[in-house]
C-alpha cells in the first residue's frame, strides 16, 4: 500500500474541469489503492500503525460496539514518544523541529533534541505538582512555543490537555475549565493582536475565581518587568528551573485520553471532544504524510492556532510524528503588512503551506502585487481547511503561488481528529472540491434515511469507524450518540454536500445551527444565550449569512425589553456584551431589532425562515409556523 501511494505521489496533476486531457491513469491507480484500503480497513490501519513505535503491540485492531470504537486494543504507546524520542533516537536528533516567529519579529528555533529537553523538563515540573494520569490541564496560551511544549509534556505523562483558544473570554474559559475539572492552568501575561498587547492574565483571573478545581496557575511572562504573581501562581521559567531534562514517556494504553477540545454544537454548551493516544496518533501521522506528501527536506508551514483542532493535528501532532520541520508564526496574515506570510515563505524556504479560505480571500483583497514581490518558488504543496473554498479564491491562490502547485482542500472536523475527505497531491483537482475520501475512510453523501444519493446533494456521512475518531463527548455520552443516531448506521458530520459524477465531494456548509465565521466554529445558540443574558434583550435568534471575506458572518435578531429603544449605542453595547461573554470571534456583525420572531407552534424559533427571508429565498415548508 505504502509503496503504491508513494509511487503515485511522485507525480501530481492539477485538473481543471475544462481540461479534458486529464490522464485517467492516476485516478485509476489511486482508486485501486483506495478500494484496497476500504475493502480491509483494519489491515490498512494496522499497517500504518506499524510505522510508529509501540511499547507493546496490540492484540486486536478494532473493537466496534456500535457506536463505540476502540482501536489497537491492548497496545501501549505514547504520542509524545513518537513525536520526540523516535526522532531524537535517529539522525533527526539535530534536525529543526519548530521554527517560531513572534508577532514582533522574534525568532526561536528548536531542534528535536532541544524540544525533547524542554518537554521533559515541563513533564517533570508537572509531576512535581502532584498531578496524576488522567488529570486535566487547561492550556490558555497565545501562539507561542510553550503551547506546544505544554501539550507534549502533558501527553508524555498521561495528563489530559484541554487547550482553549486565547481569544475566548473569561466566561467561555470558565465553562471549559469547569467542564474539564482542570487542576492546573497554564497561561501567559499577554498575547498580541496587530502589535497591541492583549492581557490574558486578567481573563484567567476572572475565570479561575469561580473554578475551585484549579490549584495552581503557571504564567509565561513575556513582558519585562514581569507582572506580579500570587502564591498560587508560578512563573513558567522559575517553575521549570532545576527540573531534569530527562523524563521517560509513560507507556499508556492506546485508548488513554490525550486531550479534550471544546467545540461548538447546536446547543449553548460547548462539547468536550475526547481524543486518545493510539488511534489519533495513527490518523494524524498518515494524513500529514500522504496529504502533503511530507518529506524530510520539507519546511511545513500551517497558519492555524493550536487553540483549534487544526493546530492540534496539523501543527503539533501530525507533523512532529513525521519528524517534519515546522514553521509557526504568531499574528495575522496582514500584519505588519499583507506580505507577512509570503515573506515568511521566502525567508524560510517553505515547501508546504496550509492555510484557510478566509485568509486567502483577505490576501486577495490586497492584490497580486504582494505575493508577486516574494520568491515563492520553494512551495510544492498547498492546503486549505476549515470552510468551503470558493473557486475564485482557489484560482487566485493557485495562480499567485506559481500556477502549478496542487491545493489540498482538506475536509474534516474537531470530532474526526484527522483529515477525512481530501485530495492527495496525485489526485486530479477541481477548484472548490475536497475531492475524495482519504484511504481507509468510507465517506458518502446520503439522504435523510441514509440512502446513498449517487450523484447530487445530501448529507455527508462516514460509514465505518476510523482510528482518529473522537471516543466520546466528555461528561455527555448522549451527545456522542447523537452523531451516530441521526442517520441510522453512520456518523453524521452535520455538513451538506454535493457529490458529482466523478464521485467528488463538494462541501456546501453546515446543515445545522453551527456557523463558520472566518473558519471559526460558532454555535448560533451560544450567541443567542449571550444576547439574552443582556438586561435589555428578551429574545434573540442568530443566523449565519454569507460574507465575502469571512465566508459567513453572524447576524442576530433581537426583541428588546419593553421601554428599551433601538439606538446605535444599545447595538454597540450588545456587541460588547457578546464579546465579554464569548470573545471577539462570536460578535454579530449585524444586529437587527425586531418585534417578533418566526416560531413553530411549539415555540421553537425557526432560524431557517429568518435566514431565507434575510437572503431573499423561499423559506420552504412553513406549515409548522405559528401564524
Ligand atoms: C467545515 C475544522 C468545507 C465543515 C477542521 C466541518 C469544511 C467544520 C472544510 C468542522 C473544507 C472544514 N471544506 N468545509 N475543506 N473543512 N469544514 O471542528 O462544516 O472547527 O463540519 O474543524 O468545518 O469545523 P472544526
Amino acid at each position: 500500500m505504502a509503496e503504491n501511494i508513494e509511487t503515485l505521489l511522485k507525480t501530481s496533476t492539477v485538473y481543471h474541469p475544462t481540461d479534458q486531457t486529464l490522464d485517467q491513469a492516476y485516478i485509476k491507480d489511486y482508486e485501486a489503492a483506495y478500494n484496497a484500503s476500504i475493502a480491509d480497513p483494519e489491515t490498512f490501519w494496522a499497517d500504518v500503525a506499524k510505522e510508529l513505535e509501540w511499547f507493546s503491540p496490540w492484540d486486536k485492531v478494532l473493537e466496534w460496539n456500535y457506536p463505540w470504537a476502540k482501536w489497537f486494543l491492548g497496545g501501549t504507546c505514547n504520542i509524545s514518544y513518537n513525536c520526540l524520542d523516535r526522532h531524537v533516537n535517529s539522525w533527526r536528533k539535530n534536525k529543526v523541529a519548530v521554527i517560531w516567529v513572534g508577532e514582533t519579529g522574534e525568532e526561536r528555533i528548536f531542534t528535536y533534541a532541544e524540544l525533547a529537553r524542554q518537554v521533559n523538563r515541563c513533564a517533570n515540573a508537572l509531576k512535581s505538582l502532584g498531578l496524576n494520569t488522567g488529570d486535566r490541564v487547561t492550556i490558555y496560551l497565545p501562539k507561542i512555543p510553550e503551547q506546544i511544549v505544554a501539550m507534549l509534556a502533558c501527553a508524555r505523562i498521561g495528563l489530559i490537555h484541554s487547550v482553549v483558544y486565547s481569544g475566548f473570554s473569561a466566561p467561555a474559559l470558565e465553562s471549559r475549565i469547569k467542564d474539564a475539572e482542570a487542576r492546573l492552568i497554564i497561561t501567559a501575561d499577554y498575547g498580541y493582536d496587530r502589535g497591541k498587547p492583549i492581557n490574558l492574565k486578567t481573563v484567567v483571573d476572572q475565570a479561575v475565581a469561580n473554578c475551585p478545581t484549579i490549584e495552581t496557575s503557571i504564567v509565561v511572562r513575556r513582558e519585562k518587568p514581569g507582572i506580579a504573581l500570587t502564591d498560587r501562581e508560578l512563573d513558567w521559567e522559575e517553575w521549570l528551573a532545576g527540573h531534569s531534562t530527562q523524563c521517560q514517556a509513560e507507556p499508556l494504553d492506546s485508548e488513554t485520553p490525550l486531550y479534550f477540545l471544546y467545540t461548538s454544537g447546536t446547543t449553548g454548551k460547548p462539547k468536550g471532544v475526547v481524543h486518545v493516544h493510539g488511534g489519533y496518533m495513527v490518523g494524524t501521522y498518515i494524513t500529514t504524510k500522504y496529504v502533503f506528501d511530507l518529506k524530510d527536506e520539507d519546511v511545513y508551514f500551517c497558519v492555524a492556532d493550536p487553540g483549534w483542532v487544526t493546530g492540534h493535528s496539523y501543527i503539533v501532532y501530525g507533523p512532529l510524528l513525521n519528524g517534519a520541520t515546522i514553521l509557526t508564526a504568531e499574528g495575522k496574515p496582514d500584519y505588519p503588512d499583507p506580505g507577512r506570510w509570503w515573506h515568511l515563505i521566502e525567508k524560510y524556504g517553505v515547501s508546504i503551506f496550509y492555510t484557510t479560505p478566509t485568509a486567502i480571500r483577505l490576501l486577495m483583497k490586497y492584490g497580486e502585487d504582494w505575493p508577486g514581490r516574494y520568491d515563492l518558488s520553494t512551495l510544492r504543496v498547498l492546503g486549505s481547511v476549515g470552510e468551503p473554498i470558493n473557486p475564485e479564491a482557489w484560482e487566485w491562490f493557485h495562480r499567485v503561488t506559481g500556477g502549478d502547485k496542487p491545493i489540498m482542500d482538506t475536509w474534516w472536523q474537531t470530532e474526526t481528529g484527522a483529515i477525512l475527505v481530501t485530495p492527495l497531491p496525485c489526485v486530479p483537482l477541481k477548484p472548490g472540491s475536497a475531492t475524495r475520501p482519504f484511504l481507509g475512510i468510507e465517506a458518502d453523501v446520503v439522504d435523510k434515511a441514509g440512502n446513498s444519493i449517487g450523484t447530487g446533494g445530501g448529507f455527508a456521512v462516514i460509514k465505518k469507524p476510523w482510528p482518529s475518531m473522537m471516543r466520546t463527548i466528555h461528561n455527555d455520552p448522549e451527545r456522542y450518540l447523537g452523531y451516530w443516531n441521526n442517520i441510522p448506521g453512520c456518523y453524521t458530520a452535520g455538513d451538506v454536500c454535493h457529490k458529482d459524477e466523478d464521485g467528488y465531494f463538494w462541501f456546501m456548509g453546515r446543515a445545522d445551527d453551527v456557523v463558520k465565521v472566518a473558519g471559526n466554529r460558532i454555535g448560533t445558540a451560544e450567541v443567542e444565550s449571550a444576547l439574552v443574558s443582556h438586561e435589555s434583550v428578551v429574545e434573540a435568534a442568530v443566523i449565519g449569512k454569507p460574507h465575502q471575506t469571512a465566508g459567513e458572518m453572524i447576524k442576530a435578531f433581537v426583541i428588546l425589553k419593553q421601554g428599551e429603544r433601538d439606538t446605535p449605542d444599545l447595538i454597540t453595547a450588545l456587541k460588547t456584551h457578546v464579546q465579554t461573554e464569548l470573545g471577539k470571534i462570536a460578535v454579530p456583525r449585524e444586529i437587527e431589532v425586531v418585534t417578533a420572531l418566526p416560531k413553530t407552534r411549539s415555540g421553537k424559533i425557526m432560524r431557517r425562515v429568518l435566514k431565507a427571508k434575510e437572503l431573499g429565498q423561499d423559506p420552504g415548508d412553513i406549515s409548522t409556523l405559528e401564524e
